[in-house]
């Protein structure tokens, strides 16, 4: 087993070839399938993707929402998103640069966040959830995916990882102390993959939905 440690991941030098790894683009599909099922989404809906990357979930939903917001801490990620943007001529994707961990909020308000393989890098949980619940409009939702618990082997090098997956139960327990109610899970995909010298290995994301509770 690998141990996480407190450094961060740099996100920038991965952008380029992010795409090209055909295992993540099936696991954000898997993921905005899973949403797709979950949420109801309209075109009367103004969406946040939190971590968004290169916009692989972003992209998946933007057909389906009246807007959809891409934040990430990495220029190099936003940029190669804003590529996609321009090239395909959409209206309603934007771009924000967010760094949570600096204190760098998100602007704008939403009536769903959406977020995918972002949290576990994230090591403020509950603050990450309280921010969550300041951008959502009353009764919006978030619908994230992320690892169930895992033994380190997903990543390999665990820098910048600072969960080794998640217990679903913990989590909703967070989620309700920040604030939101109506919690639910569900499976989105097993993701298999190739971990150096122990052959193919299958891991569990999870899906888990919210509401923003009014008082
Ligand atoms: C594993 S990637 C997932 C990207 C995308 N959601 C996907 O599925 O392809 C995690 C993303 O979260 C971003 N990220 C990590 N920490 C962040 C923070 N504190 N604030 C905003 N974004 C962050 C990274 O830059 C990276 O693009």
């Amino acid at each position: 087993m690998t141990e996480k440690t407190e450094a961060r991941k740099d996100f920038d030098k991965e952008a380029a070839e992010w795409d090209a790894n055909p295992g993540r683009v099936k696991l954000a599909s898997d993921v905005a399938a899973a949403i797709i099922r979950e949420v109801d989404l309209s075109r009367e809906l103004d969406v946040l993707d939190f971590g968004c990357g290169t916009g692989l979930l972003t992209l998946k939903l933007q057909p389906f929402v009246r807007s959809i917001t891409g934040v990430d801490s990495s220029q190099g990620m936003l940029g190669r998103l804003q590529q996609k943007i321009e090239s395909q001529a959409l209206d309603n994707v934007h771009t924000q640069f967010v760094d949570f961990e600096k204190g760098q909020g998100a602007q704008g308000s939403y009536h769903l966040i959406v977020s995918s393989m972002t949290l576990h890098h994230v090591p403020d949980t509950l603050g990450l959830f309280r921010e969550w619940f300041t951008l959502l409009h009353p009764q919006g939702q978030v619908c994230f995916a992320d690892l169930d618990t895992e033994d380190g082997s997903f990543h390999g090098d665990n820098t910048g990882v600072f969960h080794l997956g998640f217990e679903r139960a913990k989590l909703k327990q967070i989620l309700h102390e920040a604030g939101f109610c109506d919690v639910r899970d569900t499976t989105a995909t097993i993701m298999k993959k190739e971990v150096a010298g122990q052959g193919e290995r299958a891991f569990s994301v999870f899906l888990m939905t919210a509401t923003r509770c009014e008082v």
